[in-house]
């Protein structure tokens, strides 16, 4: 894993997994996940996954990943992370509901292109919410 400046780089080959509950508690974190977060996994378990969200994410995208999931569909898309200490990694999630109501999400890494992309998506939707 690389740090530069204040982005964390996930390795090319690089999964972090994590399951919610269906009200979104995290249940289940694989030890990548939680070593990039710089919580520990006593941390994390029974916490909100908003406990990593960035403030560049759009409220409008967890709207999307949020309606998608509840009606049983797979989302994928890329996630802005904050971590403990505010630094920050981009990552392509892919989260698939379960039969039991829970969510699992899948991430790996995202490219430098798409990143770029993703910045100035976000950047616009935030206007659009009235969030700088
Ligand atoms: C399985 C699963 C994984 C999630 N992973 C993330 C994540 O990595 N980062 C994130 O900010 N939100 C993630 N979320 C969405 C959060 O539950 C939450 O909707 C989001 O952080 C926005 O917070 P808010 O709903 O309080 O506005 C995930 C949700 C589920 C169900």
């Amino acid at each position: 894993m690389q740090i530069l400046g204040d982005e964390k780089f996930l390795d090319d080959t690089s999964i972090l997994v994590s399951e919610t509950d269906s009200k979104g508690i995290i249940v289940y974190a694989d030890d990548a996940f939680v070593k990039i977060s710089e919580y520990s996994l006593e941390e994390l378990i029974g916490q909100q996954h908003n406990i990593i969200r960035h403030p560049d994410m759009p409220k409008s995208a967890f709207k999307a990943l949020w309606e998608a999931i509840k009606k049983g569909d797979v989302w994928q898309g890329f996630v802005k992370n904050r971590t403990k200490t505010g630094k920050f990694y981009w990552v392509y999630a892919t989260i698939y509901p379960f039969g039991d109501g829970h969510y699992l999400s899948v991430r790996k890494k995202a490219t430098k292109e798409e990143i770029e992309k993703y910045e100035a998506l976000y950047k616009e939707m935030r206007k659009s919410e009235g969030r700088i």
